[in-house]
């Protein structure tokens, strides 16, 4: 089988392409990814001279781009996109570029070479739950309520609606918070392990008892390749890892596998529409498609900070970059 992986060089994108070409001796991964800044090549540095492997840059709305690529696969596994809702609240427009009209220029080619679709989304397109609601899932309404999570949102209606309206072969995962190996350090867990290891204090939004549902990125990996392979055309798996934690508790963790104490937190000014929790049942891909979660939080978290200490020239160099822009703008416009 050949894949065209968009967003491989990406934080679940790259981890995806690993896990398939170690997975699958006989499969050949194309990875379409724009590099914006957080797409990096380094990611990838494993598959140069790869036969099985090849990388394009190029823009997911380049629709002749797009259209020879999918041609050339027999199935899409569609990352690529605007992930960060701090940088939706900044800047909107490239969400809607990405995220809406990238996804369509895929469809489109999709639906003209008749080819197999894996939509990559996120929980986030349900809004967020009260302390005592039960989880998100497939049967839950949309209720996005960033920009980031719209955007999403509107994806995931156009790739049902080229299901619905011209039998495109697709499948739709929505998934919660991901952590583990490249993770942007532009992202909770990321930022804090990073910063920590800086002497930096961990910025927590508002009251930092905000949910979020934790769930390891390598078994993020192992659902896709179940959806991809045996998933129903047409359906939507909800993901999520039985890890519904608060911030501070993530933080305060982190801490303590550092060996720091919480004098290294810093309480700063709420996001803007902060969604208060977030948690998934996942008990549909586990019936149909017997995945579950692996990594407990804990082993998931110890892992990650170890990844971290291990590979200090990734995330540096990124930080030494256009990151300190993004980061001081983050927090004068709030
Ligand atoms: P990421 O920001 O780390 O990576 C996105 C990748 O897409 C980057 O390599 C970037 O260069 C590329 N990209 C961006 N715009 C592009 C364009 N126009 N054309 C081609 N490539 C482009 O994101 P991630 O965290 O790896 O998320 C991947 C997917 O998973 C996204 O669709 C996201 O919505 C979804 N998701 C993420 C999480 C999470 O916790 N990170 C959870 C659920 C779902
Ligand atoms: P984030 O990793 O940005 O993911 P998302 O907003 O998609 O859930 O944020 C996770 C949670 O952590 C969210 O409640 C916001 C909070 N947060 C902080 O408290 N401090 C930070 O520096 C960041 C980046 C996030």
């Amino acid at each position: 089988m050949k894949l065209l992986v968009t967003g491989g060089a990406g934080f679940i994108g790259s981890n995806f392409v690993h896990h398939i070409l170690r997975t699958y001796p006989d499969y050949e991964v194309i990875t379409l990814d724009a590099l914006t800044y957080a797409g990096n090549l380094e990611n990838l540095k494993a598959w140069e001279g790869d036969t099985r492997h090849r990388f394009v840059k190029g823009n997911i709305t380049d629709r002749a781009l797009v259209d020879g690529l999918v041609a050339e696969c027999d199935a899409v596994v569609h990352f690529a996109a605007e992930s960060h809702v701090d940088r939706s609240i900044l800047d909107p427009g490239i969400f809607i570029e990405t995220n809406i009209v990238g996804t369509q220029a895929l469809l489109d080619a999709a639906k003209k070479h008749t080819k197999r679709f894996h939509h990559v989304s996120t929980d986030e397109v349900f809004g967020s739950l009260g302390p005592d609601e039960a989880p998100f899932s497939e049967k839950t309404l949309y209720d996005p309520r960033s920009p980031y999570s719209a955007s999403k949102a509107g994806a995931d209606h156009l790739v049902r609606a080229y299901f619905h309206t011209y039998g495109l072969p697709v499948t739709i995962s929505n998934c919660s918070n991901n952590y583990g190996p490249y993770l942007f350090p532009e992202k909770l867990i990321s930022l804090a392990i990073t910063h920590i290891l800086e002497g930096k204090k961990v910025p927590v939004y508002g009251d930092g008892l905000n949910v979020r549902d934790w769930l390891y990125v390598g078994d993020h990996c192992l659902a896709i390749d179940a959806i991809l392979h045996n998933g129903r055309i047409g359906e939507t798996y909800c993901i999520g890892g039985d890890g519904e934690r608060e911030n501070i508790w993530i933080i305060k963790k982190i801490l303590e596998i550092l060996g720091k104490t919480e004098a290294e937190i810093e309480h700063v000014k709420d996001r803007p529409g902060h969604d208060r929790r977030y948690a998934i049942d996942h008990s549909k891909i586990t019936r149909e498609l017997g995945w579950q979660p692996t990594v407990t939080i804990d082993e998931g978290l110890a892992r990650t900070v170890k990844w971290y200490q291990d590979n200090q020239v990734w995330w540096q160099d990124i930080k030494s970059g256009a990151y300190q822009e993004y980061y001081e703008e983050q927090y004068i416009k709030r």
